[in-house]
């Protein structure tokens, strides 16, 4: 289990895991390219892949894993949407890294918060350009507003600490509410019409995916703020822009974007995008887009790095994983583990 493929490598993944596997006991390839159907054989020979977020792993990647005896996909983050784990189910196992640091994506949905609605982007460029007009730079309190936050797991629950410590009133939702938390829980249609500011930090499922769509856009206040650092296939990309061109969406945040995958973390400087929405919504002036970065955090990329290493040493050692992944404990709500330990 020590000789891994790497996808999707960028060089602050190549410095933490490097730096993580300073005794050399994984033999670690890098490759740039991601995992797909026509990089698969790129893996062949190797006991494990590690991946990430837009690495596509459907049935036909992980058949072909599986016949290339890979034995373990480790997903060097949280969310697990783009590795298809019920057909990975007795096939190939799959492990994560749960927690790394969900200060990091809270913070960054809180500082794309308060860039979007005091300007700050704005501002910025101004100065730089000697430009000291304040005109069009009024912003709103965030004290005394009322933040929907939907999802509220390890991100969710301290973002909505965050807001209150700004002052702010704080609704939750969540389809499987905490228990020991004192978050004011509502439903869902409450959320949209109640908050002046509604952040996502929930999974992408098939239940949650175009949450934000237009009926759901037609109940929320006008001039709500969308704050997004999940998933980008929460929000309907085509509603999103329609609400924001209607005026009824007052500013939306977005380091996650439907279709991201082509276009995140690649440079596109010098070229034309052909995805026209992200286009659109970039020449908005009260869009921010930041390019799936919520993570990126020195202490998250250590964070990374360790635990992904450990997963993949415990698996060797034990056969087993205490980060597994499998379709049945999603599905049911905690696998029986009926195989002493292992969910296959
Ligand atoms: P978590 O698993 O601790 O919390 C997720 C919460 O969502 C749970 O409380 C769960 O009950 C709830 N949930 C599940 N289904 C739901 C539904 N249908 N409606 C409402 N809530 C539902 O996950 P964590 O660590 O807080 O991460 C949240 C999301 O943040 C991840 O799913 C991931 O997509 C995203 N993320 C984004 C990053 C970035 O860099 N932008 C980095 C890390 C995570």
């Amino acid at each position: 289990m020590n000789k891994i493929a790497f996808f999707d490598a960028k060089d602050y993944d190549m410095a933490s895991f490097k730096n993580a596997n300073k005794d050399e006991r994984f033999e670690i390839k890098f490759y740039e390219t991601k995992l797909s159907i026509d990089t698969v054989n790129l893996a062949n020979g190797y006991d494990c892949v590690c991946i990430f977020v837009n690495d596509n792993v459907d049935k036909e990647v992980i058949d072909a894993l599986s016949a290339a005896g890979v034995k373990l996909i480790a997903l060097r983050c949280a969310g697990y949407n783009n590795v298809d784990i019920e057909h990975a189910f007795g096939k190939i196992h799959v492990v994560r890294v749960p927690a790394y640091s969900p200060y990091a994506v809270a913070e960054h949905a809180m500082a794309l918060l308060l860039t979007s609605i005091r300007r700050i982007h704005k501002a910025y460029i101004r100065t730089r350009d000697h430009n000291f007009s304040l005109s069009g730079l009024t912003g709103f309190d965030l004290h005394g507003k009322t933040v929907g936050v939907v999802g509220t797991g390890k991100i969710g629950r301290i973002f909505a600490g965050i807001c209150k410590g700004f002052g702010m009133n704080v609704l939750a939702y969540d389809k499987f509410p905490a228990k020991d938390s004192d978050l004011t829980y509502v439903t869902l249609d409450e959320i949209w019409e109640r908050s002046d500011v509604i952040s996502f930090h929930c999974p992408l499922t098939d239940e949650t995916k175009h949450m934000v769509n237009k009926e759901s856009i037609a109940k929320m206040k006008k001039g709500v703020v969308l704050v997004n650092t999940s998933r980008g296939a929460l929000i309907d990309s085509e509603a999103l822009l329609e609400g924001i061109k209607d005026r009824q969406i007052g500013a939306a945040c977005l380091d996650v974007y439907e279709e991201e995958s082509d276009v995140f973390f690649h440079d596109f400087s010098g070229h034309i995008i052909n995805d026209d929405i992200l286009a659109r919504l970039i020449s908005m002036p009260n869009v921010i887009v930041t390019s799936h970065q919520a993570f990126l955090t020195n202490e998250a990329l250590s964070n990374i790095a360790d635990t992904t290493l450990s997963n993949i040493a415990q698996f060797e050692k034990e056969g087993r994983c205490d980060n597994e992944l499998c379709y049945k404990c999603e599905k049911f709500g905690g696998c029986p583990q009926e195989h002493k330990g292992k969910c296959f």
